[in-house]
């Protein structure tokens, strides 16, 4: 072996020491927010038992045709709302893709002002009325604009403390319209709950596809469609914190899917959550100062 190679090896040594304690400081302190994926459980074991929210809104159960099945909503109120209790205390929210009003309710009844829900399939916001009036919330409390997410947000004046994107991140390509939008509201905060099928890789990644505009639960048709069909796109994690750095905001945190799963066993129809596919991220304004 030569003398300088034996001097390469000791010298890698050496910088191997100095850096394995560095390493292990890292780990313990956990990954850098706006690096990694953070979905080990950071809870303790029975500290995320459901409160099964939606047991005093039974309509919900019924009032869609799209993932209301007992469990799964429950258990995503809890990721969505349950874990961000503060962010909502006194807020004023606007609920994109507001399907029937489930997130429009779950966010008064977490605490929010008032909500301002946006739908594109005028038979949604209707019944989002019905069932937001017949728990009380008139439209003091709550509203709903028919239309398209992306044509509203960037038409209309309307500000918000908390934006929630829930179930439509996947269901667009528009993401520079989207989050100019968003943008536009001023929300210190951003909810998404999403699904890629390749989330957590380390390459930001699209999968691009076309959804059929006649379902209920899917894309609706809006401007740039070609007859039935429309062009959207699924981002991971990684592809998600690069649009939203790009527009002022960034991951703060993901929910705690594994402690929920763990403490809620049995739960059927959270295979997308359980496997890492859908995560829910509570994201923050890059302008606001730490909490
Ligand atoms: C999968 S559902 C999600 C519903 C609800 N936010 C949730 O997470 O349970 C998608 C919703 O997005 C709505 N939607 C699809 N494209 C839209 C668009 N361009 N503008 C507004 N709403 C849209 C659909 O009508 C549907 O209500």
């Amino acid at each position: 072996m030569s003398l300088k190679f034996q001097a390469a090896r000791a010298l890698r040594a050496v910088a191997w020491r100095i850096e394995r304690p560095r390493r292990r400081r890292r780990r313990q302190a956990g990954p850098p927010l706006d690096a990694g994926p953070l979905t080990s459980p950071d809870s303790a074991p029975g500290s995320r038992k459901a409160s099964w929210f939606f047991e005093d809104f039974p309509r919900f159960y019924l009032s869609s045709s799209t993932a209301p099945t007992t469990a799964r909503l429950n258990l995503r109120y809890e990721a969505m709302f349950g874990e961000n209790r503060d962010i909502f205390a006194g807020a004023s929210v606007l609920d994109l893709a507001s399907h029937d009003g489930r997130w429009s309710l779950a966010a008064l009844a977490t605490g929010a002002r008032s909500v301002v829900g946006i739908e594109a399939r005028p038979e949604l916001v209707k019944a989002a009325t019905e069932n937001l009036g017949e728990y009380g919330y008139g439209a003091d409390r709550a509203s709903f604009v028919s239309g398209d997410v992306h044509e509203v947000l960037n038409t209309q004046d309307l500000k918000a403390d908390v934006v929630v994107c829930l179930g439509f991140l996947y269901h667009t390509l528009r993401y520079n319209e989207l989050l100019t939008g968003i943008r536009r509201t001023g929300a210190r905060y951003l909810i998404i709950d999403t699904f890629s099928p390749h989330m957590m890789g380390p390459v930001p990644n699209v999968n691009v596809l076309t959804e059929d505009a006649d379902e209920e639960g899917k894309a609706a048709a809006d401007t740039y469609t070609e007859g039935q069909s429309v062009l959207v796109g699924r981002p991971n994690l990684a592809a998600i914190r690069i649009m939203l750095g790009a527009y002022g905001y960034r991951v703060e945190r993901l929910s705690d899917w594994a402690g929920l799963l763990r403490d809620n066993p049995g739960t059927e129809n959270c295979d997308d959550y359980a496997n890492e596919r859908r995560i829910t991220i509570r994201c923050v304004s890059s302008q606001s100062s730490p909490a």
